[in-house]
């Protein structure tokens, strides 16, 4: 699959199977990341990789205890709604338990720092796709960046105090095998050109 493939067809895959990707694989994906530019080439993105099953559901847990303490409110983003919602039903699970989270974070005050982690997960986003593997943006740990417990938990696993968590993508293969790859119709992202 060449460059441009991947990118027109990398979809978001929410149902994965339960076995992990060999490391190798995913430090490949990692790499990408690792290679997608920065402003003033800071390189001041940090990966934190998660595929420890037991951790994870951790993760999940405390996820899902801390947006079931907090209330949606009319202005309240409609993702950030769905996930304080589903939280206080019980059944909520932010990263679809697949077999590995990788959390962005990037340094405080720094006015980058969403920018160039955006640009390390879009790149692993594509790869993963070229590489047969299903990929998804994961924003949870990024909504919760300024919660004391999610910042504690993160920090026993390497965030840094002068750290915020910029997102995170999940990533394994997908529950039917390939990802899906039919892209979803474009009804925005308008262009206009300005030529002669
Ligand atoms: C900044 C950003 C945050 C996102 N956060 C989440 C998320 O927390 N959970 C989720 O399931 N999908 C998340 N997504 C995935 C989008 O829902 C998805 O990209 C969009 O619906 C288009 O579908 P596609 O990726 O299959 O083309 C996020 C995407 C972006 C770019």
């Amino acid at each position: 699959m060449d460059a441009i493939e991947a990118i027109l067809t990398r979809r978001s895959t929410r149902k994965y199977k339960e076995e992990l990707p060999d490391r190798e694989i995913i430090e490949r994906v990692i790499e990408t990341g690792r290679y997608a530019p920065s402003g003033g080439n800071s390189q001041s993105t940090h990966f934190i990789v998660f595929t420890d099953k037991t951790v994870l559901s951790e993760m999940a847990q405390l996820v899902k205890n801390e947006f079931s303490k907090m209330e949606a409110g009319e202005d309240t983003y409609i993702s950030l709604k769905n996930s304080i919602n589903a939280s206080k039903k019980g059944d909520y699970v932010f990263h679809y338990n697949a077999p590995v989270l990788i959390v962005t974070a990037n340094k405080k005050g720094y006015g980058n720092a969403l920018a160039d982690s955006a640009c390390a997960l879009e790149n692993m986003m594509i790869a993963a796709n070229a590489l047969d593997l299903g990929s998804c943006w994961i924003n949870q740990l990024h909504w919760l960046d300024e919660n004391n417990n999610i910042r504690a938990f993160m920090k026993s696993y390497g965030l840094k105090d002068d750290e915020t968590i910029t997102g995170g993508l999940i990533l394994g293969y997908a529950d039917g095998g390939t990802p899906e790859r039919v892209p979803l119709k474009r009804t925005g992202n308008p262009v206009d050109w300005v030529s002669k």
